[in-house]
């Protein structure tokens, strides 16, 4: 059977991957130090889950409107409005199964073959991916380790063509926790508007940003930046609730009306129980949130300082997400030339799940999660700390 050109151009998830390999010496009754999961190690809020059972116990078990249960749009229009000060309605919103179909359907309603999608990098896995699957072709343009890996506006300026259709901009990022700031937002912002290119932010790590940092989308311009902007949110990393599956998509209605005519031909509507449970989440209180962000703040900063004293390794602050971004060029050579080698060695030698920074367009690193208990992360920087040493000493 032969398949399309489409699929074969699609290489699979590494994250998924390592965790998969995770899981096989798991099932060998093997521990592992687990710092590969892209999700938080808490639980669903209590009060969010409460509201999926009563969903289901009052019998909302049917397809609901595909863009979404009007409640859920306005609350996710609600939430733009008073975040950004610009008014969004609840038509100009649309309820996605989880943030990643929000991206791949804004992308699918945008990109035709051969336009141009940039993507900074390093980038989150999907990111190329979802660009090839709609038929363009992602320009990548290089963030620094010496800036942070903060995302330049001109940069980003020069590798834009007559052929760019959207700029992605995912902010916290993952996997280097760097976040856009101020000046590079608004030239962004100014970018998009004389050039009429779409401004996809993905912004699903919002809500995740330590010290004070903001988080800014380009409506910090005004208003007019609206037109030019699409924002995808979900409810996975802020709630706990990536297996439920609930994203959202703010933007223009000319975009957001054929994006819900494309869901009511493949997926129609998110699960109608965790729409329920996405509104509660949105409108309810919001102190586990705050807890959580409080946990993450604490873990990062209790292990960035030991991270950055391992040997071999250099690392830059996050300043959002749940992740670090290390470089371990020093500890590459002859005997493990990647960090796919590197990260591959971790799991078979320490039993540490790293995922190669190879995955997310950059090699020489290894994205290490901290969703993870304190005492997973203490043993697996302990495991580490040996590890690395052995191979300098090696070499
Ligand atoms: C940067 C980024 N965007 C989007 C997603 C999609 O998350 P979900 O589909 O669970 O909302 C992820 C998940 O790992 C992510 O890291």
């Amino acid at each position: 059977m032969a398949l399309s050109h489409r699929v074969e151009r699609i290489a699979a998830s590494a994250t998924m991957a390592a965790g998969d390999k995770a899981r096989r010496l798991r099932s060998q009754g093997i521990e592992v130090f687990d710092l590969g999961p892209g999700q938080p190690d808490f639980d669903t809020p209590e009060h969010i889950r409460e509201a999926g059972i009563r969903a289901i116990r009052e019998g909302r078990t049917r397809y609901t409107a595909t863009a979404g249960i009007p409640e859920l749009r306005a609350a996710v229009a609600d939430l733009y409005s008073l975040r950004e000060g610009v008014p969004y309605r609840a038509e100009e919103t649309i309820i996605t199964c989880g943030g990643k179909q929000g991206l791949h359907n804004v992308l699918m309603a945008l990109v035709n073959p051969g336009d141009e999608v940039v993507v900074p990098s390093p980038y989150w896995v999907s990111f190329p991916e979802m660009v090839r699957l709609a038929g363009g072709e992602p320009v990548v343009v290089e963030t620094d380790e010496a800036d942070r890996f903060e995302l330049r506006a001109d940069a980003i300026a020069a590798a834009c063509t007559e052929r760019t259709r959207v700029i992605v901009v995912n902010t916290p990022s993952n996997p280097t926790g760097a976040v856009v700031a101020r000046a590079e937002m608004e030239a962004l912002a100014q970018l998009a508007l004389e050039r009429g290119i779409c401004l996809l932010l993905d912004e699903c790590y919002a809500r995740l940003v330590y010290e004070d940092v903001p988080h800014l989308t380009p409506l910090c311009v005004g208003p007019e930046a609206k037109s030019v902007t699409v924002l995808c949110g979900s409810c996975s990393k802020t709630y706990a609730m990536t297996g439920w599956r609930v994203g959202y998509v703010a933007g223009p209605r000319h975009l957001i009306d054929p994006m819900g005519r494309m869901q009511g031909h493949t997926t129609s509507n998110a699960c109608s129980v965790s729409q329920h449970a996405a509104l509660a989440a949105l409108t309810g209180d919001q102190t586990p949130v705050h807890e959580m962000r409080a946990q993450f703040a604490e873990r990062r900063a209790r292990l960035l300082p030991r991270l950055q004293a391992l040997p071999g390794v250099r690392c830059v602050e996050p300043r959002g997400a749940f992740y670090f971004f290390p470089n371990v060029e020093a500890l590459l050579g002859e005997h493990l030339p990647t960090s796919t080698d590197l990260a591959s060695h971790l799991i078979d030698t320490a039993h540490v799940v790293t995922v190669a920074g190879s995955a997310f367009g950059r090699d020489g690193y290894l994205r290490l999660s901290y969703a993870a208990s304190m005492e997973v992360l203490e043993e697996a920087l302990d495991r580490l700390d040996r590890a690395f040493g052995e191979l300098l000493d090696r070499s």
